[in-house]
């Protein structure tokens, strides 16, 4: 089988991260985003040939999908884009490849996390044989999202509607699909939105169902969704792999250590951390729901609540850094001082308290 994941938005809301590293090759629990789509369309699918459909930063991409083909010993294909065509575009730009023979084909977006079904939905899709399965998920608030009106017993599709005022649904699109390579009929080479262009015409022709997603689901793509999806999937981690886990002196509920990181006396980590390769946390500090990007150095003393720490970033003594702050790549905290809710640009140094939430330029 074949999938084809959108690679190619700009990631401007997790910005700062997404300045200096495409959003599919940030690491989420100590994994880059897009391997932990990879991995699972290999393992839960049988997926053997993957088309990246690219538009931004594609060279940093190119260079790691090169090791992935090794590795997990499947072809890698990159789709290019001279312009963003949006999340249906990229499927007639990759027509060719997606028609190589008459399977139906996974599309994901590449910044969703959940214990991905693929199995499942080959399975559900075969089963009521129409042209499109969307995956859906519930939500607590469904007047936030569009939400997906579908029959309980079939799947059946009938409508999409935009933040609904009154109830009619708490099922949203959780951004991954099942093609059969007729949608591409319907699919112009162009900038062109699936969720608003293409789904409806097929809801309203039968042509579209929705399976539902059992357990956790997040769209990482802002940092405060990208902390609550790492507590998520860490505590699924605990129930399905919980060897994966760490656990020591000081080391509260679900952390994921590398085993490359160092971990001083005296320190308080979790719940919910995840410490990426080279880390270094100096003795006393004390971090929860964080995570801690490659190559960081959190200096004794500090206090990190629901912060990310970026790619070989330092961190003073005695900081205090809170509510979603976000250090880019390489940043430097002086001694001493209180960042709430920063969100600071790659390379930069400070040397001031931020006691607002603003962005560091
Ligand atoms: P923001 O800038 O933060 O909104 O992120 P984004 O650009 O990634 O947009 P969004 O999260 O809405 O995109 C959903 C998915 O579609 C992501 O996997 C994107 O990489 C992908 N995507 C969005 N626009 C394009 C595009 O024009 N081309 C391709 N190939 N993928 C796209």
């Amino acid at each position: 089988m074949k999938a084809l994941i959108l690679v190619g938005g700009y990631g401007t809301r997790l910005r700062p991260l997404t300045l200096s590293t495409p959003k599919p090759l940030v690491d989420f629990c100590n994994k880059p985003i897009l391997l932990h789509q990879l991995e699972a369309l290999v393992k839960k699918a049988g997926v053997n040939h993957v088309i990246l459909a690219v538009s931004y930063m594609s060279e940093m991409l190119e260079k790691e999908m090169k090791e992935q083909e090794l590795r997990l010993g499947i072809r890698i294909s990159l789709s290019h884009e001279q312009e963003p065509l949006g999340t249906a575009g990229p499927l007639a730009l990759a027509r060719e490849l997606l028609t190589e023979n008459s399977d139906p084909f996974f599309v994901l977006n590449s910044d969703i996390i959940c214990d991905f079904p693929f199995a499942a939905m080959a399975q559900f899709h075969q089963h009521h044989g129409q042209e499109g399965t969307i995956v859906v998920t519930k939500v607590e608030e469904p007047s936030k999202y569009g939400v997906v009106v579908s029959e309980a017993d079939t799947g059946r599709i009938h409508r999409f509607v935009e933040k609904p005022q009154v109830f009619v649904s708490n099922k949203i699109n959780a951004g991954m699909y099942i093609f059969s390579p007729s949608v591409l009929q319907r699919i112009q080479l162009q900038p062109t939105s699936i969720e608003k262009e293409i789904f409806p015409v097929m809801a309203k022709q039968g042509q579209l169902y929705a399976m539902e997603l059992p357990g956790f689901w997040m769209d990482i793509g802002q940092p405060k969704d990208f902390l609550t999806g790492m507590c998520l999937f860490l505590q699924s981690l605990r129930q399905t792999q919980p060897e994966r886990l760490y656990s020591g002196p000081g080391i509260v509920g679900n952390v994921l250590v590398d085993p490359s990181a160092r971990i001083g006396q005296n320190c308080i980590i979790g719940p919910n951390v995840s410490l990426g390769p080279g880390v270094v946390v100096e003795d006393g500090v004390c971090i929860k729901r964080c995570t801690v990007l490659r190559g960081a150095h959190i200096r004794s003393h500090s206090w990190l609540d629901s912060c990310i720490v970026g790619w070989s970033s330092r961190v003073g003594q005695w900081v205090r850094m809170e509510n979603v702050t976000v250090l880019g790549e390489d940043v430097i905290v002086g001694d001493e001082l209180y960042l709430n809710g920063a969100s600071v640009l790659p390379h930069k140094s400070i040397g001031e308290s931020v006691p607002e939430p603003r962005i560091i330029m």
